[in-house]
């Protein structure tokens, strides 16, 4: 079942929200050749728990860390640990934070120093599909005119989409009902009703779309160790234009 939410959950996912996009953006900020993806982790926890929220991916599944810090050729789910980021690569952030009973979830890809054109490419493509993708996040379209937005424009500067991984419902639970995949065809799906929130995340490969998931059991990298990035916000369906509420001062 889709849960609709009501005006005042709709408030409280927006305080959950402001909270999630202060932690990447911080994140964000770190990310620069030398800094360890343990120590952006433990300012990304640190920074939601000071705002009295507790971190989402946090013991979730198991999962040992606060955020997700996917570099290079990791798609998602990498752990943070000692591994320092080096000058040319590509950082993705993945945070969630919980509060008043709803959670908010996203995720960004940075650039640590001076990275390759194909690099930078990438990250704004996968940036903007989110946006070409929520062109449909409107009342009366279908989940999948989401997606099929996502995909066309990602693949038409000859990148590949992750098909395993998919975006999702989001609120009570960190990941709830619809799925959100970041490809197919249009017109399928359920259709999109006001009050719904949802976790949009294209996760978007330079090369094959084919991923492996490492032995820690979380790490999805690239099969042909090309690069990808990730792009991520919370948007709630409205009578209108779709709200993003993972915003700090309307910035995502
Ligand atoms: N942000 C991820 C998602 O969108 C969740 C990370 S899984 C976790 O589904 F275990 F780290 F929480
Ligand atoms: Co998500």
């Amino acid at each position: 079942m889709i849960y609709v939410k009501s005006e005042h959950e709709i408030e409280l996912m927006r305080r959950a929200g402001k909270i999630t996009a202060a932690a990447r953006a911080l994140a964000g900020e770190m990310v620069r050749p030398g800094v360890s993806t343990r120590e952006i982790d433990r300012a990304v926890h640190d920074y939601i728990v000071s705002q009295g929220a507790v971190p989402s991916f946090l013991n979730y599944d198991g999962y040992p860390g606060s955020a997700c810090i996917s570099v290079n050729d990791e798609v998602i789910h990498g752990i943070p640990g000692k591994r320092k980021i080096r000058e040319g690569d590509i950082v993705s952030v993945d945070v969630g934070a919980y509060i008043g009973g709803f959670h908010s979830d996203c995720a960004g890809t940075y650039a640590a120093g001076e990275i390759s054109d194909e690099a930078k490419q990438l990250i704004q493509v996968t940036k903007q599909s989110f946006f070409e993708g929520i062109k449909f996040a409107k009342k009366g379209y279908r989940v999948s005119d989401i997606s099929h937005a996502i995909q066309v424009y990602a693949e038409s500067f000859g990148f590949s989409m992750v098909r395993e991984f998919v975006g999702h419902g989001v609120g009570a639970k960190l990941h709830e009902e619809p799925e959100v995949p970041n490809y197919g065809k249009p017109g399928h799906g359920p259709r999109l009703i006001p009050g719904m929130t949802l976790a949009i995340e294209p996760m978007v490969n330079m090369g094959t779309a084919k991923i492996r998931v490492l032995s820690d059991g979380w790490t999805v990298k690239t099969l042909d160790g090309k690069m990808s990035a990730h792009y991520e916000n919370t948007v709630l369906i409205t009578h209108g234009e779709p709200e993003i509420l993972t915003t700090v001062n309307g910035e995502c």
